[in-house]
């Protein structure tokens, strides 16, 4: 394909540390995802990083730690708010816990949370929002997390399209109670499948920890606040204290995740080098509103999104048949407006005010690929298949 959505970020390394894997004959979780923890832990400035099979799994043992603190647990019929445009298991474990979901519009130009909406979606069942920093565009994370404190909330922060971006100097990542990464193929850094749990809450990690592996206590330290360790070690050896899963991540994805956060950097660099392209190519065009930065926000563009202004009569039709023609992937924003989706009839949810913007970037948004390496020659062919699919209607001004 001319320009795909996604591709590869490995290189030699990689295929070493698989090879390394495969020899040692240690396939399931060891030393190598320990020590991807301990790195991940160490990059991101936090006391705690969980590897896990998925970012998906990663929300749901998040979110079921939880449940199980000591103070304050998260209960069923509780509400949470969060915003309308993310990916499906971003809500799942919400509605799969209980939990009563608000949904939030989005603001157009971010594609994140309109956080002018949170004091007015606050009710005294509110314990949590969930922000989600959309294809690596920062989030108001900050104002977000003065939110939570002012009220007493619990910040989840679902970080899995994010991994390299901060705002105003701090890393996405790090600013709820606890935070998710996802490091699926296509995401900043690939081990096949994965994902990471961050926190600097202990407890949390505890239950978390156990939570990955069927809820027992065999991971635990012995001091751990969640259990009380008991001297028969024939008993501790299987000794369940929660209703956990097993989303343990494989020995291989350690090891490539070691090799690919040492080459995160660099890759979030070139991935910002072309975005400075594309933002050149179609900045201050009125025909496309592209994914912009908050002031103090450094996103790590995961793609490139377009959303065909709204006021302007351009189809986006006709314009995914001419990327199409290109050999140009595209795909919808996310998953779309979530409220969209059959799934939502299994939810205890409501909106708070009207939700507008997400359903503008479900219905004229797309997005194409950011790869870590050099896209001058797409994007620029890019611009050129979206400058004539859209030169037709220029100008031809219509009310929405
Ligand atoms: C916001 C968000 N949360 C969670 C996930 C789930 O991650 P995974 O695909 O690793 O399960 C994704 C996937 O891309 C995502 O975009």
């Amino acid at each position: 394909m001319f320009y795909e959505l996604a591709s590869s970020s490995w290189g030699e390394e990689e295929i070493r540390a698989l090879q390394r894997v495969i020899d040692s004959g240690q396939l399931t979780i060891g030393d190598h995802v320990r020590r991807f923890e301990d790195d991940f832990a160490r990059k991101f400035g936090v006391r705690h990083a969980l590897m896990v099979s998925s970012g998906s799994a990663a929300n749901l043992v998040g979110v079921a730690a939880l449940f199980y603190k000591k103070d304050r647990p998260l209960q069923r019929g509780d509400e949470v708010l969060v915003p309308s445009i993310s990916w499906a298991t971003t809500y799942y474990p919400l509605q799969q816990y209980g939990l009563r979901l608000r949904f939030l519009d989005v603001e157009l130009e971010s594609l994140n949370m309109d956080t002018s909406q949170l004091e007015r979606a606050l009710t005294p069942r509110t314990r949590m929002v969930v922000a989600v920093s959309i294809l690596g565009n920062p989030a108001a994370l900050d104002r977000i997390r003065a939110f939570c404190d002012r009220h007493d909330l619990y910040l989840f922060e679902d970080n899995c399209e994010s991994m390299g971006a901060s705002l105003n100097g701090k890393m996405c990542g790090t600013f709820g109670d606890i935070c998710t990464f996802s490091t699926f193929f296509s995401h900043h850094i690939s081990t096949m499948e994965g994902g990471v749990v961050a926190t600097d809450d202990t407890e949390l990690y505890h239950l978390a920890r156990s939570m990955r592996a069927h809820g027992w206590t065999r991971d635990l330290p012995e001091d751990s606040t969640i259990f009380d360790k008991r001297p028969d070690d024939f008993f501790e050896a299987y000794r369940f204290i929660l209703p956990g899963y097993n989303a343990r991540p494989l020995e291989l994805s350690g090891a490539v995740g070691i090799e690919q956060l040492k080459k995160l950097d660099t890759m979030v660099e070139i991935r910002r080098r072309n975005a400075a392209l594309f933002q050149s190519l179609f900045a201050n065009d009125e025909r496309f509103i592209i994914q912009q930065e908050r002031p103090g926000a450094r996103s790590s563009w995961f793609s490139f999104t377009v959303i065909l202004n709204p006021a302007l009569d351009i189809e986006r039709g006709t314009v995914m048949r001419a990327m199409k023609e290109a050999d140009i992937g595209y795909r919808i924003i996310t998953g779309g407006c979530f409220l969209r989706h059959d799934v939502v009839k299994y939810f205890d949810y409501d909106t708070v005010g009207e939700i507008v913007n997400a359903n503008i970037a479900h219905d004229r948004g797309f997005f194409v690929g950011n790869h870590p390496r050099d896209l001058t020659s797409q994007l620029e062919r890019f611009h050129q298949v979206l400058d004539r699919a859209a030169a037709r209607r220029r100008g031809s001004v219509v009310s929405v």
